[in-house]
C-alpha cells in the first residue's frame, strides 16, 4: 500500500527512481511523484495516475540529480489527484517527504501547526510530517535527523518514510514503523531505499531491513548509520538477497497474472522441494522443527489472514482437522484483533500472508503474541515483517508475485498447509500408512497435473467468451472446494468487476437461488468425491431455473457433462488435493474474461497488492 523508493550515489537518480516506482506499482497506482536535488535546487514532479503519466509529464523536463525520492500512492486520506500525490514539500520548499502508512493523530498535529501559521496544500495525513519536521528544525535549531526523530516521537500510526532536504544535499533520512523499508547498499556509499527489495535487486544484493522505530541516515561521505527513535545506536544487519531479476519481468507473457498462473507447476514444486519425498514416505517443514510439539499439543490452531490468504487458510482448516484431527479456526485478521479474542498459552496462531506485510494480519499476530500464544508465519516474501516477528515459520517459495490478483501465492500457501497437515498427521499417527503414502505421492504429482490443466487454456478462453458480458456470477463448492469457490468469485470480481459470490453449494437454496435465471452463470466445482452426488443435485436445481452451469469435473466424468453448459476436466487426484487443481481453471477463466472486457488485469482499479493500512 504505497511504494517508496529513494537513491543517493553517483548515478543519475531519475532512471533509478522511475524503474523502482514501476516495480513498486503493484503497491498502489493512484499517483506517482519524485523529488530530486539538482545542485542547490529541490525539484518536485508529481502526477495523478500511473507511473507512465509521471514519465510522460517529465519527458521534456531534463530532470537531473544524484539524490532523489519517489512514491507511488494508494490513496487513504484525500482523493487521488496531483496535489495529494507525494512527495510533499515544506512551505519553503526546502524539505520533501514520501510516506507509506497512516498518521492517525494527523488532525491534532495539523490543528497545532495551522495555529503556528502552517498552510496545508493537500488533504493528506503525510503533509503534517513535513511541516512538523520543518517546525521542529526551525524552533529547536537542530539537525535534520534530530528533527525527524522528534517528529516521529509525536506521531501515532504507521510509517515508512524518506526525507530529503536541500540543506543536506549529501544525505537521505529514512524511518519505519509497521510499514516496510529496505536499505540497499551499493559500492562507494551508494544507497537505495525502498518498500521492498524489487527496485534494489539489479544494483546490489546487500540489504538491511529496518526494524520498527529505526531511523537510517545514508550519507555520501559517512555511509549508513542506524539509530532508533530514542537515539540509541544500532548495528546494521546486512543480509544477502536471494531475489533474481528475471523473476520480476513478464517473460514473454502479456500480463504478470498469466505468467504467474503458468508458473504454478514450478512454484508448487519449489514449495515442496526438500520437504516432501513420496518414495521414502517423508514430509517435514524445517521451520516447524522446534515448535512441532506445541502444534501437536495445541488446544487449537487459529489461522489469521486476509483476502486470498484467508481462503487458503479455509482449505488448511479442512486438511488439518480431517488429516491431523487438531481443532482449527480461521479468522479474518481484522476481526480477530478487535474482538478481544480468547487466546493464550496453549494456542498456536498461524498468520498466512503472501506479502508478510498486511497490517491487520501483523497486528493480529502481535496481539496473539502479547497473550502468550505461539505465533507461526506462512509468508512468501522473504524477510517480510511477519516472517521477522514470528517464533517460527515456513516460506512458500512461490517467487515474487507482481499481479495484484493472487494466483501462484495461493496454491503455494495451500501446498505448505497440506505439508503441515501431513506432517502433523504423521506425528499423531492419525492416518493409515497407506493413506499417508498415497497422499504424499498424489501431492508430488500435482505439478504435472497442473500442467495438464494449463494445456486447456484455449478451451477455457473459449468458455470465457460466453460469460464476458455477465453482470453477476455464482460460484459453488462443497468441503475444501467451498474455499475454492470463494477464491474463484474473488478472482472474477477483483479483475473483471463482475459481481460474484462464492457459496457452499448446499447453501444456495437459502438465498442465492433467488438470483438464478438464464443470465446467471454458476461455476461449480463438481469433482469426484464424498459430496459428488450432492453437488449433482445442486446443479440440477440450477438447471431447473435455467441457470448456466460451468462445471469443473474429474477427467472422464459423464454425469455432470450431460447437464452442464460447459465443463472443464481436471485430472483425478485425492479429494484433499482438489483445491490445488480446481483453482487453476477458475484463475484462467477470470483472467480471460477480464482481458476480453478490456480491464487492467495486473492493476485492477482501487486495489493494491500489499495492504499496509488497516
Ligand atoms: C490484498 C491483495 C490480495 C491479498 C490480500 C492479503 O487485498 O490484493 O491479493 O490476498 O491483500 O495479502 P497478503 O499479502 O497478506 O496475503
Amino acid at each position: 500500500m504505497c511504494g517508496i523508493v529513494a537513491y543517493i550515489g553517483k548515478k543519475e537518480a531519475y532512471p533509478v527512481l522511475i524503474k523502482g516506482l514501476s516495480r513498486l506499482e503493484y503497491r498502489g497506482y493512484d499517483s506517482a511523484g519524485i523529488a530530486l536535488l539538482d545542485g542547490q535546487e529541490l525539484n518536485l514532479y508529481k502526477k495523478q495516475g500511473k507511473v507512465a503519466n509521471l514519465v510522460a509529464f517529465a519527458e521534456d523536463k531534463n530532470i537531473k540529480g544524484h539524490v532523489g525520492i519517489g512514491h507511488t500512492r494508494w490513496a487513504t486520506h484525500g482523493e487521488p489527484n496531483d496535489v495529494n500525490s507525494h512527495p510533499h514539500f515544506s512551505m519553503d520548499k526546502r524539505i520533501a517527504v514520501i510516506h507509506n502508512g497512516i498518521i492517525e493523530n494527523y488532525d491534532t498535529i495539523k490543528e497545532e501547526l495551522t495555529k503556528r501559521g502552517y498552510v496545508f496544500q493537500s488533504e493528506t495525513d503525510t503533509e503534517v510530517l513535513v511541516h512538523l519536521i520543518d517546525d521542529i528544525q526551525k524552533t529547536e535549531n537542530c539537525s535534520l535527523v534530530e528533527s525527524v526523530r522528534q517528529a516521529l516521537q509525536s506521531v501515532v500510526g504507521a510509517y515508512a518514510l524518506v526525507v530529503i532536504s536541500k540543506d543536506n544535499p549529501n544525505q537521505l533520512i529514512a524511518a519505519r514503523k509497521s510499514s516496510p523499508l529496505v536499505v540497499g547498499i551499493g559500492e562507494d556509499n551508494e544507497f537505495f531505499l525502498a518498500s521492498d527489495a524489487t527496485p534494489i535487486v539489479e544494483y546490489t544484493n546487500q540489504v538491511v531491513y529496518l526494524n520498527d522505530e529505526e531511523i537510517a541516515v545514508v550519507d555520501i561521505h559517512e555511509g549508513l548509520r542506524i539509530t532508533n527513535i530514542n537515539n540509541q545506536e544500532k548495528t546494521p544487519y546486512i543480509q544477502e538477497l536471494e531475489l533474481h531479476l528475471e523473476a520480476l519481468e513478464k517473460g514473454g507473457y502479456d500480463h504478470f497474472m498469466m505468467k504467474e498462473i503458468f508458473e504454478q507447476p514450478r512454484s508448487i514444486h519449489d514449495c515442496f522441494r526438500g520437504r516432501l519425498n513420496a518414495a521414502e514416505g517423508f514430509v517435514s517443514l524445517g521451520g516447524l522443527k522446534d515448535f512441532e510439539n506445541r502444534m501437536l499439543n495445541a488446544k487449537r490452531i487459529v489461522f489469521v489472514a486476509c483476502g486470498t490468504s484467508w481462503h487458503a487458510c479455509q482449505v488448511g482448516e479442512y486438511l488439518i482437522e480431517d488429516l491431523a484431527r487438531i481443532n482449527v479456526e480461521v479468522e479474518y485478521a481484522s476481526e480477530f484483533r478487535y474482538r478481544n479474542p480468547i487466546i493464550g498459552e496453549g494456542d498456536v496462531v498461524i498468520a498466512v500472508s503472501q506479502s508478510g506485510e498486511t497490517a491487520d494480519t501483523l497486528a493480529a499476530l502481535e496481539l496473539a503474541k502479547s497473550r502468550g500464544a505461539t505465533i507461526f508465519g506462512i509468508c512468501n516474501v522473504v524477510g517480510s515483517s511477519i516472517s521477522r516477528i514470528t517464533d517460527a515459520g515456513s516460506y512458500t517459495h512461490a517467487g515474487p508475485e507482481i499481479g495484484v490478483a493472487s494466483t501462484k501465492a495461493f496454491t503455494a500457501q495451500v501446498t505448505v498447509l497440506t505439508l503441515l497437515a501431513l506432517r502433523l498427521a504423521s506425528k499423531k499417527d492419525s492416518l493409515s500408512r497407506i493413506r499417508f503414502r498415497t497422499l504424499l505421492s498424489e501431492l508430488e504429482a500435482i505439478p504435472e497435473k497442473i500442467k495438464r490443466v494449463l494445456e486447456k487454456d484455449a478451451l477455457i478462453k473459449e468458455i470465457a467468451s460466453h460469460y464476458k458480458d455477465s453482470s453477476n456470477a455464482l460460484y459453488l463448492g462443497r468441503g475444501s472446494s467451498f474455499p475454492v469457490a470463494l477464491e474463484g468469485a474473488l478472482k472474477l470480481k477483483e479483475i473483471s468487476y463482475i459481481h460474484a459470490e462464492g457459496y457452499p453449494a448446499a447453501e444456495m437454496k437459502h438465498g442465492p437461488i433467488a438470483l438464478i435465471d438464464a443470465e446467471m452463470p454458476v461455476f461449480v466445482i463438481a469433482t469426484k468425491g464424498t459430496s459428488y452426488e450432492k453437488v449433482v443435485s445442486n446443479i440440477q436445481e440450477v438447471k431447473a431455473r435455467k441457470g448456466k452451469i460451468v462445471a469443473i469435473v474429474t477427467e472422464g466424468d459423464t454425469q455432470v457433462k450431460a447437464m452442464a453448459d460447459h465443463v472443464i476436466e481436471i485430472p483425478d487426484t485425492d479429494e484433499h488435493l482438489v483445491p490445488l487443481l480446481a483453482t487453476v481453471p477458475l484463475q484462467l477463466l477470470s483472467y480471460h474474461i477480464a482481458v476480453m472486457r478490456g480491464c487492467n488485469v495486473d492493476q485492477p482499479r482501487n486495489l493494491a497488492k500489499s495492504v499496509t493500512v488497516e
